[in-house]
């Protein structure tokens, strides 16, 4: 039973919906992390948009991470949290100027660029500050990473990313953008990957590429190949830390780096998803003529992935160990999308019962919204209670 890492007593005087952050395996997480990592020298940039809340955030900054930012915003909450500008990396397939122009006045390491007119405006905003802006291609390597079609990245039709065939024209407008430095390449193949296999296709892809490159004569010093180590949503007691060490040896086996080539990844999920949980309270169990609600005081405002991926959370009841009923779990929210789970079992549940939504520590607290005119939820740190 893994009821017990819940200490459900300390909850009685906190307002529900929460989230609740369990910091020891948070931080068991990032010591593999820096372990595994290390091994090969790699660099390792936290995706913030995983989950920017500014504990979690110094808690990771703790461990010397660097960041992965996706706008003005993020890079605003890494620096906030004391991340160093030189370890920000800043992706994103709009970025605004004022955008540009913080991470340009940070001096952040590398901007991940998209297209030719952004490098045009990165060129034009860096030469007006006598400035020349570190940049990488993102480049979208046509690969099917067999994940949810919204979170899907690398394939052809999606918006992210230079395209193969479109990368020479980027590689000629190049030179005359004179306030721009190209100093890597970038990839990203989607998110919740659990199968690795396409890992090592993406690594042969980018062995390739960089064949073509040093034909050009273009040899790059980094190469960043993103995130989208998946968790397990199903067991989230079983593994907690996802398989950092084989994920790594993937890369450090397949890819074959350049002398002197530094290797960055991006992880999000992988970081932060196991250790939070949405903590919620059942307001009603409502008999329908042919099922039975478990209607919870926590919505898609609080926990929006089962609402828009039809996304798996494990669900449990912190408060019965009567004989498990069958249920559909849901929110308050005017909305029949408002539905966590259907037909899953829990223990027999009642008005007043603790309920935990378990791996929900990445996109989970920072895609609340306010929706129904709602609070965005607090947090609480297993540490700090
Ligand atoms: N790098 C880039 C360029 C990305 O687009 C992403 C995620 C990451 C890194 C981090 O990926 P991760 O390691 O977390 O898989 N809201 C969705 C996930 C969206 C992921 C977007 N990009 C969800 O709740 O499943």
């Amino acid at each position: 039973m893994t009821k017990g890492i819940f200490p459900v007593t300390k909850f009685q005087v906190l307002r529900t919906p929460f989230y609740y952050y369990n910091t020891t395996l948070l931080r068991e997480t990032l010591q593999i992390i820096v372990a595994e990592a290390s091994k090969y020298h790699y660099h390792i940039h936290y995706a913030v948009k995983a989950n920017a809340n500014p504990r979690i955030l110094s808690i990771i900054n703790e461990y010397g991470l660097g960041v992965d930012c996706v706008s003005g915003g993020e890079i605003q909450a890494a620096l906030n949290a004391g991340f160093p500008a030189e370890k920000i990396v800043f992706a994103g397939v709009g970025k605004a100027d004022w955008e540009i122009e913080l991470g340009l006045d940070n001096r952040i390491f590398c901007f991940n660029t998209e297209s030719i007119p952004e490098l045009e405006v990165i060129h034009a905003l860096a030469a007006k500050k006598g400035q020349t802006a570190q940049v990488a291609l993102r480049i979208n390597p046509e690969i099917d990473a067999h994940t949810h079609h919204h979170i899907t990245t690398g394939t052809k039709e999606n918006k992210f990313g230079i395209n193969l065939d479109q990368l020479d024209k980027v590689l000629d407008r190049l030179p005359a953008l004179t306030s721009v430095r190209l100093i890597g390449l970038h990839f990203h193949i989607g998110s919740q990957l659990t199968d690795l296999k396409p890992f090592k296709v993406l690594c042969e892809r980018v062995a390739e590429l960089q064949q073509q490159l040093t034909k050009r004569n273009i040899q790059v010093e980094n190469i960043n190949f993103g995130g989208g180590l998946g968790i397990d949503y199903e067991n989230p007691d079983g593994k907690p830390i996802p398989d950092f060490k084989h994920y790594f040896e993937i890369f450090h086996t397949h890819f074959p780096a350049l002398p002197h080539q530094q290797i960055h990844f991006e992880p999000g999920r992988s970081v932060v998803g196991q250790c939070g949980s949405l903590i919620s309270k059942v307001l009603y169990v409502k008999e329908g003529s042919v099922k039975k609600f478990a209607i919870l005081d926590a919505g898609f405002t609080e926990l929006i992935r089962p609402a828009l991926y039809d996304a798996y959370h494990k669900i449990e009841n912190l408060s019965s160990d009567e004989a498990g009923e069958t249920y559909d779990v849901v929110g308050p929210i005017c909305e029949s999308s408002d539905c966590f789970a259907k037909q899953i079992e829990l223990n027999k549940t009642h008005r007043g019962d603790w309920i935990a939504l378990r791996s929900a520590g990445a996109y989970g607290e920072i895609m609340a919204s306010q929706y129904n005119c709602r609070q965005l939820p607090e947090s609480y740190f297993s540490d700090k209670l």
